[in-house]
């Protein structure tokens, strides 16, 4: 583990985004996601970026050992973990393809989630994990065929013991609806981590509810994901329209939405690239006026397949209301 670097500059205490709560640690309110490190297929490319961010001051670190097979969790036990004041979030619930970076192979019973907790030690490196968050997957939250239906209890009674082994250090759930996030108040989660941008916000009630019990909201896909077909927030027109106003760059509106939006949000924008993860970091410091968030908040997604339904459901709504009219 290389943990003195001349970059130790992420001790500074400009915390991007000010700071925030997650759990008992007190994080910068603008940290990374690791999830495209492995798109670099370069072990120094990724060990670059994981080390610019911490220059920058970010001291969130999200991960997963299936994000490439263990690629990024090795970048990070190399340039981050271990080090003071920085926590590492990881996840259990899924376990790599056989091959290429996707599907992720559901992994839900509670054996596999000790499994993945013991794949997340090894390949970062430490004897316990900060942060673990339980990735739910089940017919309830993915409409996939041939999911298999495992018990939410169960998994977070393995959770639990897991913590009370001292193997993790706090608990976290992910992709919950809003009755699993309800029924996994019991064991203490300190964050939840469901996929939410300005472009997909149908986890307002989650939100609402991890707010009120001192959760962080720690939104997955916060600038609509790297898939095809997602909305992507920066191509938002209303957005660009917004970011030429303010003279910044248009993803830049998105995140600080979104910290604007929620004063318990802790951002992990996903970047292989230095400047996307300079310009993520920077997007800390905008400062939206109630008129600019009053805009952002009437968006409605134009692209991607959100865009496809937002579209469908205003045209249904013109059609009844011209109905209406008719009456
Ligand atoms: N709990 C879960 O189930 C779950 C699921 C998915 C992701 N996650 C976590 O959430 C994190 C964020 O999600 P994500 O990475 O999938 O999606 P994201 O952060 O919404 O978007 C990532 C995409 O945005 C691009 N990007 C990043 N910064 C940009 C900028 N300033 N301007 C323009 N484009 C920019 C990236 O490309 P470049 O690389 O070219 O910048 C990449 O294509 C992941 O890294 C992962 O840690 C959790």
């Amino acid at each position: 583990m290389t943990n003195s670097s001349p970059t130790d500059a992420y001790h500074n205490d400009s915390a991007p985004g000010g700071k925030a709560a997650l759990g008992p640690h007190d994080v910068a309110r603008v940290g990374y996601g690791a999830m495209q490190l492995p798109r670099l297929k370069d072990p120094t490319a990724a060990r670059t970026v994981l080390r610019r961010a911490l220059d920058l001051g970010i001291n969130h670190f999200d991960t997963a050992y299936f994000y490439g097979n263990g690629v990024a969790n090795r970048a990070l036990a190399e340039e981050v973990a271990g080090r003071d004041g920085v926590v590492i979030v990881t996840k259990v619930g899924a376990r790599p393809p056989e091959r290429g970076p996707m599907p992720l192979v559901p992994a839900q019973r509670p054996e596999e989630l000790r499994r993945a907790v013991q794949d997340n030690l090894d390949s970062l490196g430490v004897e316990r994990l900060d942060v673990v968050n339980l990735r739910r997957v089940g017919p309830e939250n993915t409409p996939l065929p041939g999911l298999p239906r495992v018990n939410l209890e169960d998994q977070l009674a393995e959770m639990v013991a897991m913590r009370d082994e001292g193997l993790i250090g706090q608990i976290g759930v992910s992709n919950v609806n809003d009755d699993q996030l309800r029924r996994s108040l019991p064991v203490r989660p300190v964050c939840v981590q469901n996929a939410y941008s300005l472009t997909s916000r149908t986890h307002e009630a989650a939100l609402a509810l991890s707010r009120s019990k001192n959760m962080a909201w720690v939104p997955y896909f916060p600038l609509g994901g790297a898939f095809p077909g997602s909305a992507k927030v920066w191509r938002e027109p209303e957005v660009q329209e917004i970011a030429r106003e303010l003279d910044v760059a248009p993803a830049q509106v998105g995140l600080a939405w979104l910290l604007h939006h929620s004063d318990h949000t802790l951002l992990i924008p996903g970047t292989a690239s230095l400047e996307h993860l300079e310009q993520n970091v920077d997007a800390g410091r905008i400062r939206l006026d109630e008129p600019t968030m009053a805009r952002l908040d009437a968006l409605r997604p134009t692209t991607g397949a959100r865009g496809v339904l937002s579209r469908a459901r205003e045209r249904v709504t013109s059609k009844a209301s011209k109905t209406e009219r008719r009456r």
